[in-house]
C-alpha cells in the first residue's frame, strides 16, 4: 500500500516545548505500537517536509511524517499516545492550504506489522513464481546490490551516460517551459552542444578500479536460507517481507578484506550464545557490522549489538572478546586493524544510531590518503566509498576551478565555499593542489564528527586558511552573507549534497550572493537533483530574487561500477548576458523593480531579509 516513493522526514525539531506532558520519550512504546494519525484531504504536491513545517507551525513538533507524491493524505507518527492525542487536539479545525483536514487515529500494532510482512512475503514469492524466472538467491542478491553486473563495463558506462542525458534533457525542458512562461531571454537555452543539450556534456570518466572498490560496507547479522546465523547482505527489502541474509562472497564491489572480516564475524556469531537480532520478532543481539577498509590500509570495524537481555558485564565481556578475536583474525589474515568499535543500540531502525561508540581496540578513527593529502575519518563521518575514483572526481573539480581562475581577471584569488564538506576533503585537496589560486576555504557540514575531522584534516595537511561551520547549510548561510557585498568573482562554491540535493534556501542564497559568479554542483543522484538545477537557473521570481545561473559544462564520474549510481559534476556560471539584456527589455510580468535591482547586486534590505530567514 504505502511502499513506494515515500518521503520520510525524520529529523526532530529541536525547539523547546514548555509542555512537559508532550516531551518526547527517547524509547518507543514497549508493545511496539506505532501511534499514527492519518491526515486526509491534503494536496498531492505537499511534501513530507511541508507537512512537518505545517505541524511545527501549529505547535506539533517531534513527529515523523510519511507522504508519497501521489497521496492526498499523509501519516504522522508520534512516540506516545499522549502526544498523539495532543496533536489530534491541536489540529482540530485547522486548515492546510485552505483545505479542511480530516484526521483519524490509524495505529499500527506489532500484529498488524507482522501480518503486512507475511502478506508481502507471499506476494513477492508469488511474483517470482509467476514470472517464471528462477534465479538463485545469489543471483538475486547480485541483481540487488550491483544491478548492472550483467553488462560489460563499457556498456554500464553507456547506460549511465544515457541516464545523465535523460536528466539533463528533463532539466532543459523544464527550463524551456519556465522561460517561455516568463518574458525573460534565455540565450543559453538556445545554445546547443552535443545531444542537443544547452551545456557541454563531456564523456563519462570511468573508475580506475572495477572490483572490490567499496571502502565501506555495512553487513547485517541475520539468518541464511538454511536458518544459520549469517553476516552479509539482506536479500530484498524488509518492507517486502524479506529478511534473509546472504554472505557477500559473490558481491563484486566488496573488497577481499571486508569479505574476510564478514566471514570472521559470522564464525564468531555462530559460536556465540547470543542470537542474531530478528527484525520481525525484535529479539536477539547481533545486529550489524560495518567495515571501513581504506586504500591506504587502515581498517575500522564497527560491531552493533542490541543490549536486550544482556547485563553490563556480559556486554563488557563481549567487547573484550571481540577485541582479542579480531586482533587474532587480523594477524592470521594479514591486515592492519586500526580501529574496533562497539555500539549498543536498542531502537528498531536499521543502520548506525546516534548512540556512542566504545573503542575497544586501536584509535576511534582511521585515515585515508588521496590527492597527496591525509584525512582523518570518524565512524559517523561520510567519506567517498571509492577512493581511487573520488580522486578523479576531485581532480575534475580542480580542473574546473583552474579554468575559472584562468578565465577571469580576479582582483584576488577566490575563496572556496565547500558546502556539505564532510571531512573537508574537497576544500583541502583543492587548496593543496591549487595553492595560492585559492585564497581560503569555508566548509559547512551537518555532522559534528565530520566537522571535527575537517578541522584536524586542515592542519594535518598544513592548510591554515580553512574554517568550518557546523550545521545544516540551509541554516548556516552566514558564510555567504560575508560575501554578499563583495565584488563579484571573489568566491566559488562547491556543493556536494546528499542524494536528495540541497534545500531551496541554499539555492536562493547562492543566487543572492554577489561574490559567487561560478559554482560547482556535485550530485550522486542526478535525477533527484533536477529541481535544484532548475532553481539555480530559473528566471527571477519573488522567491528566487538573485540573478540566475546557467549551466556550462557537465561530466559524469563513475564511482560505483556495477551499481546504478554515478556522480555528476555541473559547472554553473552567473547568467550575466541575459541579466544585462533583461535590464534593457520592457517587462510586463514579474519581477518587481526591487527584484530587478537584485539582478546585479544584493540590496541591503534583501540581505537583512535573507539573514532573518536563513541564519541560525
Ligand atoms: C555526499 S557527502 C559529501 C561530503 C564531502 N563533500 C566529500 O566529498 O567527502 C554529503 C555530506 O553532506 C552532509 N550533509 C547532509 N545534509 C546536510 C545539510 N543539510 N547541511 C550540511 N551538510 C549536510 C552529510 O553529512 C555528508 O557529509
Amino acid at each position: 500500500m504505502e511502499s513506494s516513493n515515500i518521503k520520510e522526514d525524520t529529523t526532530l525539531v529541536s525547539k523547546k516545548s514548555s509542555d512537559d506532558a508532550i516531551k518526547m520519550e527517547l524509547t518507543g512504546p514497549e508493545d511496539g505500537t506505532q501511534y499514527r494519525l492519518r491526515i486526509k484531504n491534503i494536496p498531492k504536491f505537499a511534501s513530507a517536509k511541508m507537512m512537518k513545517e505545517f505541524l511545527a507551525k501549529n505547535g506539533c513538533e517531534q513527529v515523523k511524517i510519511q507522504k508519497a507524491p501521489k497521496w492526498d493524505y499523509c501519516f504522522v507518527t508520534l512516540k506516545t499516545e499522549v502526544r498523539q492525542l495532543y496533536v489530534l487536539n491541536k489540529l482540530k479545525g485547522i486548515k492546510f492550504k485552505n483545505r479542511e483536514l480530516s484526521i483519524q487515529i490509524d495505529n499500527v500494532t506489532e500484529k498488524d506489522r507482522q501480518a503486512l510482512f507475511d502478506k508481502r512475503k507471499n506476494e513477492k514469492q508469488q511474483n517470482i513464481e509467476q514470472s517464471g524466472i528462477q534465479k538463485s538467491p545469489e543471483e538475486m542478491l547480485a541483481d540487488q546490490v550491483t544491478p548492472l553486473h550483467i553488462y560489460e563495463y563499457q556498456v554500464q558506462l553507456e547506460i549511465k551516460q544515457r541516464g545523465i542525458i535523460k536528466s539533463l534533457e528533463t532539466f532543459r525542458d523544464k527550463m524551456g517551459e519556465l522561460y517561455n512562461k516568463s518574458q525573460y531571454h534565455s540565450s543559453w537555452l538556445q545554445e546547443e552542444f552535443d545531444f542537443k543539450l544547452p551545456l557541454d556534456l563531456k564523456p563519462i570518466i570511468h573508475s580506475p578500479v572495477l572490483e572490490g572498490y567499496r571502502n565501506k560496507c555495512e553487513f547485517t547479522a541475520g539468518l541464511n536460507l538454511k536458518g544459520e546465523k549469517t553476516v552479509g547482505f539482506l536479500l530484498g527489502a524488509y518492507k517486502d517481507g524479506l529478511n534473509t541474509v546472504l554472505e557477500p562472497h559473490n558481491s563484486i564491489h566488496v573488497s577481499d578484506v571486508a569479505k574476510k572480516i564478514a566471514k570472521a564475524m559470522q564464525s564468531y556469531i555462530r559460536q556465540s550464545l547470543y542470537d542474531v537480532y530478528d527484525r520481525k520478532t525484535k529479539q536477539g543481539n547481533w545486529r550489524q557490522i560495518t567495515v571501513r577498509s581504506q586504500k591506504c590500509g587502515d581498517i575500522m570495524i564497527i560491531v552493533q549489538i542490541h543490549p536486550q537481555g544482556l547485563s553490563k558485564e556480559q556486554i563488557d565481556q563481549e567487547k573484550g572478546a571481540l577485541a582479542e578475536y579480531f586482533k587474532m583474525v587480523a594477524k592470521e589474515e594479514n591486515f592492519d586493524l586500526t580501529s574496533l568499535l562497539v555500539q549498543t543500540y536498542s531502537g528498531v531502525s536499521n543502520g548506525m544510531s546516534e548512540d556512542p561508540f566504545d573503542c575497544t581496540f586501536g584509535t576511534p578513527f582511521i585515515h585515508e590518503e588521496m590527492m597527496n593529502c591525509r584525512f582523518q575519518i570518524s565512524p559517523r563521518a561520510f567519506f567517498q566509498t571509492n577512493t581511487a575514483a573520488a580522486e578523479l572526481l576531485y581532480q575534475q573539480c580542480g580542473d574546473i576551478l583552474e579554468e575559472i581562475y584562468k578565465s577571469k581577471d580576479f582582483s584576488e584569488s577566490p575563496t572556496l565555499i565547500d558546502m556539505c564538506c564532510g571531512t573537508g576533503t574537497i576544500g583541502i585537496a583543492l587548496s593543496k593542489s591549487l595553492g595560492t589560486k585559492i585564497k581560503g576555504v569555508v566548509g559547512i557540514e551537518l555532522c559534528k564528527e565530520a566537522v571535527e575531522d575537517a578541522k584536524i584534516n586542515a592542519s594535518l595537511n598544513e592548510i591554515n586558511n580553512a574554517e568550518y561551520i557546523l550545521g545544516p547549510v540551509e541554516k548556516n548561510l552566514s558564510a555567504l552573507y560575508n560575501f554578499s557585498n563583495k565584488a563579484s568573482g571573489t568566491a566559488v562554491a562547491v556543493v556536494d549534497p546528499p542524494r536528495a540535493g540541497v534545500h531551496k534556501n541554499v539555492i536562493k542564497a547562492l543566487r543572492k550572493c554577489r561574490a559567487i559568479e561560478h559554482f560547482i554542483y556535485i550530485s550522486c543522484d542526478h535525477n533527484a537533483a533536477i529541481q535544484n538545477f532548475v532553481d539555480i537557473c530559473r528566471p527571477i521570481n519573488k522567491d528566487f530574487t538573485g540573478a540566475p545561473f546557467k549551466p556550462v559544462k557537465a561530466i559524469g564520474v563513475d564511482l560505483f561500477p556495477h551499481a546504478k549510481h554515478v556522480e555528476l559534476i555541473i559547472e554553473f556560471r552567473r547568467n550575466r548576458e541575459d541579466s544585462e539584456k533583461l535590464k534593457s527589455d520592457k517587462l510586463t510580468d514579474v519581477p518587481s523593480t526591487s527584484q530587478l535591482k537584485d539582478m546585479s547586486s544584493t540590496s541591503v534590505s534583501q540581505d537583512i531579509e535573507t539573514k532573518k530567514n536563513f541564519s541560525d
